[in-house]
Formats: C-alpha cells, sequence, structure tokens
C-alpha cells in the first residue's frame, strides 16, 4: 500500500517537473513515507530522522518531509518533537505537495492532514519506482471502516472509497502494453470495492472479471480480503479465469473466538473455517496466507492455543505473524489494557512462528514432482545461472537459467525446497 502511494506521490511531482533521485546526496528534498501500524514501524522513521541530521548539516537547504500514515496520526506534533522536519503531508493531500515544496521558506513548517471522502487519485498514472517491469500494483481503493479494535489504519487512512474501475483497467492495459505480465489489486479490505454508477454497480467479483480479460497473459493478484466478506462469487470468478492467481490472503489475526470479538472482527473461528473450506472446494490449488497477532489485550493461554490449533487447521503457505503493539486511538487503548506481559507475547509469537515454519515446509515438500506455469521475475540473488519466478500460488522458484528471459512464461517441474523456496527444473526446453 505504501509503496502504491509513493508511486503515487513520484507522480504528483515528476508532472510538477521535480526530478527523482535514488541517491540522497543529490536530494534537495527527502520525503519519507510511513506506517504507523506498530510502534516499531513509527521508531524506526524516528531513527532515521536522527540519521539525516549529519546528511542535513552539510548540505543545509535540504528539506525533509513525512507523508503517510505517521503524518496522519501525529500531525504538527511531529514537527514539533523533530526539529529536522519542515513538511508533514497526510495519504489524501499529496496533490498539495508542488504548492507546499514551491512555497515552503528556510525556517518554515507547513502540514497538509486533511483527510478526504472521495480522494482516490484514480486519474494519476503511477511513476513506477524500483520496478523490474514485469509485476506492478494497483491501488482499486482507499480507507478502511472496519475499526479491528488494534488498527489505527481508519484513523490514518480514512473513510473507505473506490476508484473507478475503468481507470483500473485503463491502468492495468497501460502495465500490459508496457510489458509487465502481472497486476496486484490493492485495497485495505478489496472485498468491499464498491463503484455505482449510470451503467450499474460493479462490485470487487467484476472488478476482477475485467481486470483479468485485459489479456490471457496478464496475471492478476490482490490484497488484502476481510474473511467476513470474502464471497462465494468472488471464488467462481477465481475459478473461472486462469490468469487470475490461485493465493488467497485472509488475515485470521486469532483462532480464539472471544479474541475475535473482542478484536471486533466479526467473524468466529467457525466462519473462517467455513470460508477456508469454501475456498478449498472452489480452488482446490489455491494456497492461503495470513496475518496474525500474539498477545491482544487479555489473551489467555487458551486463547493462544486456540491461535495454534487455528494454524495446524488451515495449514497455511505463509502468515505475517506480529506482536500486537497499542496503537494511541484505537479501541484497545480507549477501553482495553495491554495486559499479556511482554516476555509472555515474544513467546506466544515464537509458538506460532516455529509451528507455521514447519508447517511451510510441510506444504513445500508436497510440491515436489509437482509442474508449475512460472512468470520469470529476475535473476537469482544467489547465482547469475539461475532465474527466479513465482507460480499462481505466489511460491517463489528458482532453476536454471538456460536460453529464459524475465517476463517470460515457463514450466517447470519442483526437484527441492526449503520452507521458503521452491527449487526445479524447466521442462519445456
Ligand atoms: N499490533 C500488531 N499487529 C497489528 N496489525 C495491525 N495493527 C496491529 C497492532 N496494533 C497487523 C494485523 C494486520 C497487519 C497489516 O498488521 O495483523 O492484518
Ligand atoms: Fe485495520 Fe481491520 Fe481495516 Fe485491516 S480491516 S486495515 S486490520 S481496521
Amino acid at each position: 500500500m505504501n509503496f502504491a502511494d509513493s508511486e503515487i506521490v513520484g507522480a504528483i511531482l515528476s508532472k510538477e517537473h521535480y526530478l527523482i533521485t535514488k541517491e540522497i546526496d543529490q536530494a534537495d528534498y527527502i520525503l519519507i513515507n510511513t506506517c504507523a501500524i506498530r510502534d516499531n514501524a513509527e521508531q524506526r522513521i524516528r531513527k532515521r530522522l536522527r540519521e539525516l541530521k549529519a546528511l542535513q548539516r552539510q548540505r543545509q537547504w535540504v528539506k525533509i518531509g513525512i507523508l503517510g500514515c505517521m503524518a496522519e496520526r501525529l500531525k504538527q506534533q511531529l514537527m514539533e518533537e523533530e526539529d529536522n522536519v519542515s513538511f508533514i503531508v497526510g495519504p489524501d493531500a499529496y496533490r498539495k505537495l508542488p504548492e507546499m515544496l514551491a512555497h515552503i521558506h528556510d525556517g518554515e513548517k507547513l502540514a497538509e492532514t486533511l483527510l478526504s471522502d472521495s480522494e482516490t487519485y484514480a486519474d494519476i498514472e503511477p511513476v513506477r519506482y524500483d520496478t523490474n517491469g514485469i509485476t506492478a500494483y494497483i491501488s482499486i481503493m482507499r480507507g478502511c471502516q472496519n475499526y479491528c479494535a488494534y488498527c489505527v489504519v481508519p484513523y490514518t487512512r480514512g473513510r473507505e472509497r473506490s476508484r473507478d474501475p475503468q481507470t483500473i483497467v485503463n491502468e492495468a492495459k497501460e502495465l500490459f502494453a508496457k510489458g509487465y505480465r502481472e497486476v496486484t489489486l490493492l485495497g485495505q479490505n478489496v472485498n468491499s470495492y464498491k463503484w455505482v454508477s449510470g451503467d450499474g454497480t460493479v462490485g470487487f467479483p467484476q472488478l476482477m472479471a475485467l481486470v483479468a480479460e485485459v489479456s490471457p497473459l496478464l496475471r492478476v493478484r490482490f490484497a488484502t480480503s476481510h474473511p467476513k466478506d470474502l464471497s462465494d462469487d468472488l471464488l467462481k470468478v477465481m475459478a473461472k479465469y486462469d490468469n487470475i492467481c490461485k493465493c488467497i490472503h485472509l488475515p485470521v489475526q486469532s483462532g480464539s473466538e472471544r479474541m475475535l470479538k473482542l478484536m471486533n472482527r466479526r467473524y468466529t473461528p467457525e466462519w473462517y473455517l467455513d470460508r477456508i473450506a469454501a475456498i478449498r472446494h472452489y480452488l482446490p490449488t489455491c494456497s492461503i496466507t495470513t496475518d496474525v497477532i500474539a498477545g491482544f489485550c487479555t489473551e489467555t493461554e487458551e486463547d493462544h492455543q486456540a491461535t495454534l490449533e487455528m494454524f495446524r487447521k488451515v495449514r497455511y503457505d505463509y502468515a505475517y505473524m506480529f506482536k500486537f503493539s497499542m496503537r494511541p486511538n484505537t479501541y484497545a487503548e480507549k477501553h482495553l489494557n495491554d495486559d499479556v506481559p511482554d516476555d509472555v507475547k515474544t513467546r506466544r509469537l515464537e509458538e506460532i512462528i516455529a509451528l507455521q515454519g514447519d508447517i511451510a515446509l510441510e506444504n513445500n515438500q508436497k510440491e515436489i514432482g509437482k509442474e508449475y506455469e512460472v512468470l520469470i521475475e529476475g535473476v537469482s540473488h544467489r547465482s547469475d545461472a539461475q532465474l527466479f519466478g513465482r507460480n499462481s500460488q505466489n511460491k517463489v522458484i528458482v532453476f536454471d537459467r538456460g536460453g529464459l528471459q524475465p517476463g517470460q512464461y515457463t514450466n517447470v517441474r519442483v526437484t527441492r525446497c526449503t520452507s521458503a523456496t521452491l527449487i526445479g527444473e524447466v521442462t519445456d526446453k
């Protein structure tokens, strides 16, 4: 999400003839796009700001701006606390950046943090950074109003709003024409994507079909789904199109009914497992990944065991695993106690990580002998003689280069694995 936002900021500034550089020693303005989801993300930014003071002593005209969720959360307070920050811009105010940069004088500080009910940056064609020229993100909606009890996002990114489907399809077509072969449609809760116009209503399953029809050679992925809203209609559309990747990220957060209720997730473990069963029914080859939080307020050993049990039942292919971090202004901060001691949170997190490591390895071992179509993304980090790509399930596969090039599709048979990577050989020479 933040990466996609940085690409929008790049486009807004390039249009006004600002040049973008990755060389920090050449920059007159340093823009830091920030996340506020966990405290350690914010602490990293504060450390980076301290480090940048040395650079500012040598290049005194350099101005630093903080963009994104941390800017939105802290507003002016951030500039008071961090004396080397000159401007802050919230996630809905990026269009103001050129004007701010043009008018900011030495010693002055500017802030734009108004949230909007309508801004989707729909008309902006993002500048693609760090691109492999093959895979790209397309933002399809902004904001979130689910108000999970632990989460700061509804306060930093504002209300949910969807982007005109035609602009999304056009962006996908342009990327395909430029040689891209995979797009990931992004939103905090893509299942509630909805666009109403004179021509009718486009929901997320219809949007997926529209993008999938751009070309059978363009792979389509999406993130993130909320389990309460994952519909059979979407699964049917995924089954219908070969180029919609068979991979679903379905954050569970906890396996305990009591925790899920306290988290305001609005589903039960039974509901979640029913959605998993539906995925397995419509999409037998689909991989499933998740997010989980260890040590949310009042979590008992029994609740934690329920999470481990959920992991054993679902057998995720990958999981993003976090220790609960209390965030200001959330429901949890106002009404609940962060009462699980840090060492207990750490131990529970480590137990989840260890279990998930075993499951991922066992899942990968079952892949040995299977053959997959792989979209080649680049040269392996380990050896120039090898390429890497992903299968539809989003698993990374490494194989000998042969005469192949990034951007091509090839068939690969899996011969070995680790818990993170599959290793294989090309079968269609
Ligand atoms: N503490 C820990 N993890 C969190 N997440 C969101 N808020 C918090 C928090 N306060 C995790 C959730 C979410 C992912 C993006 O970040 O698992 O799905
Ligand atoms: Fe946060 Fe919940 Fe919205 Fe995800 S769905 S961004 S966890 S409030």
